[in-house]
């Protein structure tokens, strides 16, 4: 009962579509009509700029992280990166902007950030670094993907960790597919900023 009211919670946080209301109250704009279409970080920053992409990125990354950290503030048993699997899919399917939402990224490393949080900042590093040598974001956010299950292999002991981490990297790299798309046909827009 305890565990089935985390999972229903992250769920839940997971689900608060902040693409769409920052851009909605805060700009008059509803992001899903422009650039992408992702209500995300990447889409936000393209459609309304720097500072509106910030909020979006750091509120999608937080609530990733509250929700893993909700069986430690509860006080119940269960493994945080479990408890964050609901509020990915919430992010990516969410149930107050009809199923569409973003791409794993920014919850997924709110969910890592509580967990492995020295990983999670190597991972910003590799992300930027593939940033300012390809200027995908989207292929940065695979390889992110990618190499925290080659960090968590290297630097945990858990086993369950390495699996799960695997598992949301695999989701990931599935909510992109239209992006793998893109890129190989060299139709994927690049960024102009770093
Ligand atoms: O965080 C999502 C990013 O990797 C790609 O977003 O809007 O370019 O599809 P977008």
């Amino acid at each position: 009962m305890e565990n089935a009211f985390i999972l229903l919670a992250s769920y839940l946080l997971g689900s608060i579509p902040f693409a769409l209301i920052v851009g909605k109250w805060g700009y008059g704009i509803d992001i899903r009509k422009h650039g992408s279409g992702n209500l995300g970080g990447t889409n936000t920053f393209r459609t309304l700029g720097k500072k509106a992409g910030f909020i979006v990125s750091v509120a999608d990354v937080l609530k990733g992280t509250l929700a893993a950290a909700l069986p430690y503030l509860l006080q119940i048993d269960m493994h945080p990166l479990i408890a964050g699997i609901p509020a990915v899919i919430g992010h990516c399917y969410p149930v107050f902007a009809k199923f569409k939402g973003g791409k794993a990224v920014a919850t997924s490393g709110g969910v890592l950030l509580l967990h492995e949080p020295v990983i999670f900042l190597i991972l910003v590093v590799v992300f930027f670094l593939t940033l300012y040598v390809t200027k995908y974001v989207s292929l940065s956010s695979i390889s992110a993907g990618v190499f925290s299950v080659v960090f968590s292999m290297i630097f945990t002991e858990d086993k369950l960790t390495v699996i799960l981490m695997a598992g949301f990297a695999l989701f990931l790299i599935y909510r992109h597919r239209a992006n793998i798309v893109r890129i190989y046909k060299k139709t994927e827009p690049k960024v102009t900023w770093i």
